[in-house]
């Protein structure tokens, strides 16, 4: 009987469980393979972390949360972080992990994640690690396909909260920041920004002028709308670089991700227009709870389509959808690359077109 392995890398996102329950199912049903869960990520590989996988073990997961494998995003083979005399050293245990992935006679192991799980999925195939990866991320920032899923779980729980901000800014005559999460890229903040009917959006691949949001807040008020919504992407960054911000959120290394931008944002503007701000920081809110129909669809169709790619031997690619076709692409075509916001996106065009401002001059 052939056996798989099945590991959920990087951070969480609703539709996690909807893909461990369709390789499993699939592989089954379909296949008559057996499948191995491991744990946390690339740690379960590392530490001999796993279990089989059951039809019964996965039966009422599609509409949960999370990852019932669950996940580490630190957790890489190849600068596995361990204590030696009392220092912290970085070593490469990938070779002690493709030990295991043969002891345990693994035909193939399919690895869901984003780019970073993508790229260490990529050279554990460079190692003879037979790969089939599946593109995860809220973020949508994967090379190689148009979505990935996770992303419109999240879209929808960011365009809710733009949605909630609306009443309570306009009864206060406010300023509403919401922060949003996608790490560098701007797909999350611009699609739920759009479908929110945000006033302003903030994403990093437009840097913003405060004085051009500030001007447009200053218009809405002169003809009547006294409040405003901005939706800010957690990596929006001024023109002239990141460095001030970072510094004026906080001594953290990487304050962005601890939210903040949209706090230096909201004071400069008080200060420019005279009008109260507020933030909300949506956080991990936005990666948890039940996956949207849409993502428990994409999740089955990518689990289906990944034991297809098992199956036919089709090794060391991801399964990706094009359009509404699902196509395997080579992992070495996504693993460190990662996809932004284009300039020229019919989605920034088709906003400025309704009015909204990116807090830049744009041409
Ligand atoms: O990549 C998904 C993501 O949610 C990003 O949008 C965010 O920057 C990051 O993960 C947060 O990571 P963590 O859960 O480790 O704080």
């Amino acid at each position: 009987k052939k056996k798989i392995g099945i590991l959920t890398g990087g951070g969480d996102c609703p539709g996690l469980n909807a893909v461990i329950r369709g390789v499993t199912k699939c592989a089954i049903i379909e296949h008559g393979m057996d499948v191995i869960g491991f744990n946390d990520g690339f740690l379960g590989l590392i530490e001999k972390r796993f279990s089989l996988l059951t039809f019964e073990g996965v039966s009422g997961i599609l509409t949960q949360g999370g990852t019932i494998l669950g996940s580490d995003n630190k957790a890489n083979p190849f600068e596995y972080t361990v204590t030696e005399c009392g220092k912290q050293v970085k070593v490469d245990v990938s070779d002690k992990c493709m030990e295991l992935y043969n002891d345990l006679g693994l035909d193939a192991l399919i690895c869901v994640g984003g780019d970073g799980t993508m790229t260490i999925a990529q050279m554990m195939a460079e190692k003879g690690a037979k790969i089939v990866g599946l593109p995860k991320t809220i973020d949508k920032d994967l090379e190689g396909t148009d979505i990935t899923f996770g992303f419109d779980s999240a879209r929808a729980i960011a365009t809710e909260a733009l949605d909630r901000v609306h009443t309570t800014a306009q009864s206060h005559h406010r300023v509403l920041l919401v922060e949003i999460m996608g790490r560098n890229a701007g797909w999350l903040t611009l699609e739920s920004g759009i479908a929110g009917g945000a006033d302003v959006i903030l994403i990093p691949e437009i840097p913003y002028e405060v004085k051009e949001i500030a001007s447009v807040i200053r218009k809405r008020s002169h003809f009547g709308r006294r409040f405003s919504i901005v939706a800010v992407a957690e990596g929006a960054k001024p023109v002239g670089g990141t460095q001030t911000i970072k510094r004026m959120v906080s001594d953290s290394p990487d304050p962005v991700r601890l939210g903040g931008v949209s706090h230096v944002i909201a004071g400069e503007l008080e200060r420019e227009t005279g009008i109260e701000c507020r933030v909300a920081i949506l956080g991990h809110v936005q990666r948890g709870g039940s996956p949207t129909p849409s993502d428990r669809l994409l999740g089955t169709r990518f689990a289906v389509k990944a034991m297809e790619l098992v199956a036919m031997e089709q090794f060391n690619h991801m399964a990706a959808l094009k359009g509404n076709e699902l196509v395997a692409v080579p992992l070495e075509e996504v693993a460190g690359r990662q996809r932004l916001v284009p300039l020229d996106s019919p989605l920034i065009k088709a906003a400025i077109s309704v009015g909204t401002s990116f807090g830049a001059k744009l041409n």
